[in-house]
């Protein structure tokens, strides 16, 4: 009887079958199943002696230290905040993928990008999306300076690498891969085969031609970047560009990134000649005049720190269970936090809605908030406004005490960039000793101290 040479393996669970099936009947995974080939023992041994005739030398793995370093010299976007979300610059052969909803103005970004790009490296902008007179359109929009960037408007894939090959580019923009077509595949463009096998010819040519793509990828209902996961993991950096649709700053993120850190964060403002890069970003989110349930914090974003205004209104309520909103806040830490004040500062909020949110339009979701948020709230309920310049940090335990948040002295510096004079930070217990000449510190153990002292009155 003849060997099967060939077995059907389950990528989903791994479970084997002599026969090919559309759904897994161990996992219930639908095409998950991929045909693999088997070695006979004898095949084995052969293709090991193959390798061990080649290798009559020493072992091929290195001590770590002694490999030579490979210093990548890194391309400039042109936009400090694009560089920083990349962890510095774009890096030769790299593939880069930015996500985003329809309108938030990936096309935008990339365009001004590699306009700048092409003032010193070759730069394509291929736009499946868009014909080439659309986008000089925008280009003479965009009001920028004269620089040798190629267009090319172009929805077949194979023509797309072709050109790539002849072009030669440093840096290559891609708008979208879901536009993409590769006609050896009869799936629709946006199709999960078409978008990972067009994604995996891109990586290929990128990787052999030293080719930094930036590749655009649509984002679905949920929110998800459309596509399989598999893109993601072909990439070595995901983007993903964001903002509310009725302010006008965009935030740019690092959601992987091999080549730098994770969460760092770019701001931009859509204006009518383009995106404009904010690179005092504080300044666009706090108000200089302070309304009662106005308090001041400063977030972190990744490494950045934001100071931001939190706002808060307190309303008696007609309803039978008061309502709780927060827009830009977890609505379970709200429902904490006044859980907290209710029990250790003796306050009665159950009569009152509770309406929060973060101004701007920006998503908070660091413990570091807390005490913000807790003042924020103590302030409308007792319809005073917190002392003009100052800022709360820290972050509120079940117990009502105030617990140590990372970052302090990225913090701290911030607050005394801005010009404010005050901090109310929690107690650190002398692990890390903060000193700043310019800021008055204030320490506080518990919720109520800290806005007791803040507030100077007894709550
Ligand atoms: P676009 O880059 O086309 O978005 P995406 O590629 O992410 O779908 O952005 C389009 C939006 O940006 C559009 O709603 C208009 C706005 N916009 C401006 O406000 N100013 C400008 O100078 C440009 C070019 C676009
Ligand atoms: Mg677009």
């Amino acid at each position: 009887m003849k060997r099967t040479s060939t077995i059907y393996i389950c990528q989903s669970c791994g479970a084997e079958t002599a026969q090919f099936f559309g759904k897994c009947s161990s996992c219930g995974a639908w095409n998950s199943i991929i045909e693999e080939k088997i070695y006979s023992s004898k095949e084995k041994y052969r293709s090991k002696s193959i390798i061990e005739s080649q290798t009559k030398i020493k072992c091929r793995s290195e001590p770590i230290s002694s490999i030579k370093a490979n210093t990548v010299s890194r391309l400039s976007s042109g936009y400090k905040e694009f560089d920083r979300v990349l962890g510095g610059g774009l890096v030769p052969g790299s593939l880069v993928l930015i996500g985003g909803d329809p309108g938030i103005g990936k096309s935008t970004l990339l365009l001004q990008a590699a306009t700048e790009i092409a003032l010193k490296h070759s730069t394509i902008y291929i736009s499946a999306e868009e014909s080439a007179s659309q986008v000089q359109m925008r280009w003479r929009r965009l009001e920028k300076i004269e620089s040798n960037l190629h267009i090319l408007s172009e929805t077949n894939c194979e023509i797309v690498l072709e050109e790539l090959e002849r072009f030669n580019p440093s840096v290559a923009i891609i708008d979208s891969i879901q536009a993409l077509q590769d006609h050896t595949i009869s799936s629709t463009p946006g199709s999960i085969s078409q978008v990972k096998e067009c994604a995996a010819s891109l990586q290929q040519i990128a990787k052999t031609k030293n080719i930094a793509l930036l590749i655009v990828g649509h984002v679905t209902k949920e929110g998800m970047l459309a596509g399989p996961k598999v893109l993601e993991h072909l990439v070595d950096t995901v983007l993903t560009f964001e903002g509310d649709r009725f302010a006008s700053h965009r935030l740019l993120r690092a959601v992987k990134n091999r080549f730098g850190a994770t969460n760092e964060l770019g701001v931009f403002e859509m204006q009518d000649k383009g995106l404009a890069e904010v690179l005092n970003p504080s300044e666009l989110f706090l108000n200089t005049e302070l309304a009662s349930g106005v308090a001041t914090i400063v977030a972190c974003e990744g490494t950045r720190p934001l100071a931001i205004d939190i706002q808060a209104l307190l309303n008696q309520t007609t309803y039978a269970s008061p309502r709780r909103t927060a827009t830009g806040i977890e609505n379970n830490r709200l429902h904490q936090i006044l859980a907290v004040i209710e029990k250790h500062m003796n306050l009665v909020l159950s009569r009152f809605d509770c309406y929060l949110a973060v101004a701007g339009g920006l998503e908070v979701d660091e413990p570091a908030a807390d005490l913000g948020i807790a003042a924020a709230i103590i302030s409308s309920y007792k319809n005073c406004k917190l002392p003009a310049g100052t800022v709360l940090i820290g972050e509120i335990g079940l117990g009502g005490q105030l617990r140590t948040v990372g970052q302090m002295s990225l913090r701290l510096h911030e607050v005394a960039r801005l010009g404010f004079k005050r901090v109310v930070i929690p107690k650190t217990m002398g692990k890390e000793k903060i000193n700043n000449q310019d800021i008055e510190i204030i320490e506080a153990t518990t919720v109520s101290e800290a806005l007791t002292s803040v507030l100077g009155i007894d709550i």
